[in-house]
């Protein structure tokens, strides 16, 4: 089983997959927990290009890093933990790029589309935990985190409030494979809707 988490900054993901994975280990459910991007050892240094390095780039030099990152993910981490017959769990994905490089930047969605089709081949997540945010709340917990901002998170709030609509855009097409959290609710509150549905997945 194959699951992602996807959402705007500081929704809650990580807090989500921290407790998911507890109650998988509780069940004695192997797992694999990765993220994006950044997973394999080329992502580590593609996940420095994107978030860290100060000169802008073209949209889509930034679309194929993504691109880039996620075809090796796929390949030496995703594919051999899904044959292992393990619950993968993944801190983004490519519902992620259709987000901050199509509804964020405006690359056309088609085209994105096709490029994440090469990348995946057809690793395609059962169920995408979606966790809403309103974009300011999202900001406020991570400033009080005391985090510094990387190159994405410095976008302008209508940058972030474009890819926010567009999650719920694509939950709304993808009904079957999106479940839409509302990441306001207390974090045990939300995780017990995440394992109802992982239990009746699985
Ligand atoms: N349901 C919640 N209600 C209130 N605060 C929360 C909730 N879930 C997480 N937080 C807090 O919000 C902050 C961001 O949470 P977290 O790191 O899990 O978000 P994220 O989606 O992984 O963020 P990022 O996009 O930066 O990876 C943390 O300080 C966390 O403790
Ligand atoms: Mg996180």
């Amino acid at each position: 089983m194959f699951i992602t988490f996807e959402g705007p900054e500081g929704s809650g993901k990580s807090t989500q997959i921290k407790m998911l994975l507890e109650r998988l280990k509780q069940e004695k459910i192997p797992y694999t927990k990765t993220f994006e991007p950044g997973g394999t050892p080329l992502g580590q240094e593609i996940r420095k290009l994107l978030l860290h390095r100060p000169e802008p780039m073209a949209e889509r030099a930034e679309l194929f890093l993504y691109a880039a990152d996620r075809a090796e993910h796929v390949k030496t981490v995703i594919k051999p933990a899904l044959e292992r017959g393990e619950v993968v769990i993944c801190d983004r994905y490519y519902h992620s790029t259709m987000a901050y490089q199509g509804y964020g930047r405006g690359i056309s969605l088609e085209l994105i589309r096709n490029i994440m089709d090469i990348a995946i081949s057809d690793a395609e997540p059962e169920r995408v935990f979606l966790i809403d945010v309103p974009v300011e709340e999202g900001f406020k917990r991570i400033k009080t985190s005391g985090r510094d901002k990387d190159r994405i998170e410095s976008e302008a709030l209508s940058f972030h409030q474009r890819l926010r609509e567009g999650y719920l855009e694509m939950a709304q097409k993808e009904e079957e494979r999106f479940l839409v959290l509302d990441g306001t609710r207390s974090p045990e509150e939300i995780h017990e809707k995440i394992w109802d549905e992982v239990k009746r997945c699985l």
